[in-house]
């Protein structure tokens, strides 16, 4: 099937920033972008679409979440975070099982398709729960099975988490033709002992795997490793070997400068959570020292009991003013920095060649954004208003590989009324 899209207002990056192709074409044959110019392809294709008065733009990666939290929403909203976790979230958690996570699972990729984004980086359990329904729905997927080894003496080969993962890995990986890739985790470096952590590491190096973990995210997680441990977490897991191949860590709020340069030299993404981090009271990330250490800073919602939705427009906006706003300096972050987070620097980290942004022979994921509202007009300077003026709800195209996944208020791929009753159904017995 080819289909051409026609009229729109095409969002390109190149070497020298981002550009803007007015009342352009962009054609897809299959999976990937065939042509993309102001000029109409001569060229048949099976469908047009007219998008005339909308923005073309590529999709965007959510790159730490914990998708089927979506079913704690707001719990225990307010809360310090160690009652939020212990006393709130667990206890619910422990009630989840593969048909919960289904169904939160479902719910999470309705809430993200229907906001621009086409890829996530998933940590949390069931994922193969997780995985049909990522295969299902047409989206992209980096899944997991989080290791966690609490017992300073548990042996690698008695940890049913490990044998769970390698399980995953081997029969999910490259699943739902290629959309789907499987990633390791190491929860954190206070959930999981230095054995665990060393045996998974080698696995992970063994098969040039991605590695998934939660990094100094609180200033209480990353003191007590020191005091444990005497050196920081980045160092604790680099020293196991967890930075070996591919890795990246969420959060990252407060690392310190040497282990800023740890993570440059083992060439570890970093995920930066601004509202879960806000809203928790971690802290700031150091973003601006990230960057200038040229690390590859992607962006994540986290789980929606932390945030609490999956719109990734809000953390656009967010990273954007709360660094000028933290280092009083309105130019230590600009709007195609933040686009760039939310895309190609997403994609790389997922490890997608030819994703994260639109040009022919790419993969064709991308979102269309209605500019006829009032807060997207006029539309002078496009990065801009995408990074600071649009919302997740502007969103009314969203293509992932070619297909179209959400349309005009209208999920094409998920049976949206069935996902609410059974979303409502499963949270009435869960905090009944
Ligand atoms: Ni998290």
């Amino acid at each position: 099937m080819k289909t051409l899209y026609k009229n729109a207002d095409i969002l390109c990056r190149t070497d020298a920033g981002y550009t803007v192709i007015k009342n352009g074409f962009l054609g897809v044959d299959g999976k990937f972008i065939n042509w993309l110019s102001d000029k109409k392809p001569v060229e048949a294709y099976d469908r047009t679409v007219d998008v005339t008065g909308k923005l073309l733009m590529p999709g965007l990666y959510n790159c730490h979440t914990h998708a089927a939290m979506v079913l704690l929403r707001g719990v225990g909203s307010g809360l310090p975070l160690q009652e939020w976790l212990f006393d709130k979230v667990m206890p619910i958690e422990d009630k989840l099982f593969e048909n919960e996570i289904r169904a939160g699972s479902e719910l999470a990729v309705m809430e993200m398709i229907s906001c621009g984004t086409v890829s996530f980086s998933d940590m949390y359990f069931f994922p193969e729960a997780t995985a049909e329904v990522v295969s299902a729905s047409g989206m992209k997927a980096n899944l997991n099975r989080p290791v966690q080894a609490f017992d300073p003496n548990e042996k690698p080969t008695e940890n049913r988490r490990v044998k769970e993962a390698l399980a995953l890995y081997n029969k999910y990986n490259g699943f739902a033709d290629g959309r789907i890739l499987i990633d390791f985790c190491v929860h954190a470096e206070y959930t999981c002992n230095e054995d665990v952590t060393r045996y998974l590491s080698d696995f992970v190096r063994e098969r040039n795997g991605n590695l998934h973990i939660h990094l100094s995210e609180t200033r209480r997680e990353h003191e007590e490793c020191k005091k444990k441990y005497g050196k920081t977490p980045a160092k604790w897991f680099s020293d196991l070997g967890a930075f070996d191949a591919g890795a990246f860590a969420a959060h990252c709020v407060t690392v310190e400068p040497e282990d800023i340069s740890l993570l440059k030299e083992k060439n570890v993404s970093i995920v930066h959570n601004p509202t879960s981090n806000m809203k928790l009271g971690s802290g700031f990330a150091p973003l601006k020292d990230f960057m200038d250490a040229g690390i590859n800073v992607a962006l994540g919602t986290d789980g929606a009991a932390s945030n609490n939705n999956l719109n990734l427009f809000e953390e656009m906006h967010l990273t954007s003013v709360l660094h000028n706003g933290f280092h009083l300096d309105p130019v230590s972050l600009n709007a195609e920095s933040v686009l760039d987070m939310a895309t190609v620097n997403g994609a790389k980290l997922q490890r997608r060649e030819n994703c994260g942004s639109l040009k022919v022979g790419n993969h064709a994921d991308f979102i269309v954004i209605d500019l006829h509202k009032p807060h997207l007009t006029p539309c002078l300077d496009v990065p801009a208003l995408l990074v600071y003026s649009a919302q997740g709800s502007d969103v009314c195209l969203t293509v992932c590989d070619g297909r179209e996944l959400y349309k005009d208020g209208v999920f094409l791929t998920i049976d949206a009324e069935r996902v609410y009753a059974d979303v409502r159904r499963i949270t009435e017995q869960l905090y009944s």
